[in-house]
């Protein structure tokens, strides 16, 4: 039997994404993005770099951020993601947009929004955890996130507006 030929190994796993119940057949070795956007036509998870250093493909995995280009869908099995998708339905505005998003469009904090998804979800994570993150504690966060567009001045201060209208803040 010659490689081509061969039968990839699949395997059955059901996770919830973004709070609907999924249950597919998917290759062992397929990555959660390429699972997310190909498997279930989610494709506001980019996928940039593919070893785990630009952020794009950056969602959340039991409520904490995950490279989705590093973790296999497999692992994903029994878990709850969360991806960019689900930002406008939480609490959106007349905009239709979440709160996050909003202030990414009213500060201007991106071009060709490559870089966008990844990092409004590690943004989410962030404000999740501290509602009213300080500027060092965004820039932490942006670290972990390569934009080629804006430079990361008005992402900053989009996280920040968001901080400051997120349940909680001071
Ligand atoms: S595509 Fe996953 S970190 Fe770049
Ligand atoms: S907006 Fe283009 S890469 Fe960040």
């Amino acid at each position: 039997m010659d490689a081509m030929s061969r039968e990839e190994p699949v395997r059955t796993i059901t996770v919830i994404v973004n709070g609907k119940a999924y249950v597919r057949d998917v290759a062992d070795r397929k990555n959660l993005a390429d699972f997310l956007r190909q498997d279930l036509q989610l494709t506001g998870t980019h996928v940039g770099c593919e070893h785990g250093v630009c952020g794009a493909c950056t969602v959340l995995v039991d409520g904490v951020s995950a490279r989705g280009c590093l973790m296999l869908a497999v692992q994903a099995d029994g878990c709850s993601v969360e991806t960019v998708e689900s930002l406008a339905g939480e609490t959106p505005g007349p905009s239709g947009l979440g709160p996050l998003q909003q202030a990414f469009r009213d500060r201007h904090a991106l071009q060709c929004g490559f870089c966008t998804p990844g990092i409004l979800m590690s943004l989410t994570e962030l404000l999740r955890d501290d509602p009213s993150p300080d500027e060092e504690a965004v820039r932490i966060v942006l670290s972990g996130h390569l934009c080629r567009c804006t430079g990361y001045q008005n992402i900053v201060a989009a996280a920040l507006q968001a901080a400051s209208k997120a349940p909680g803040a001071r």
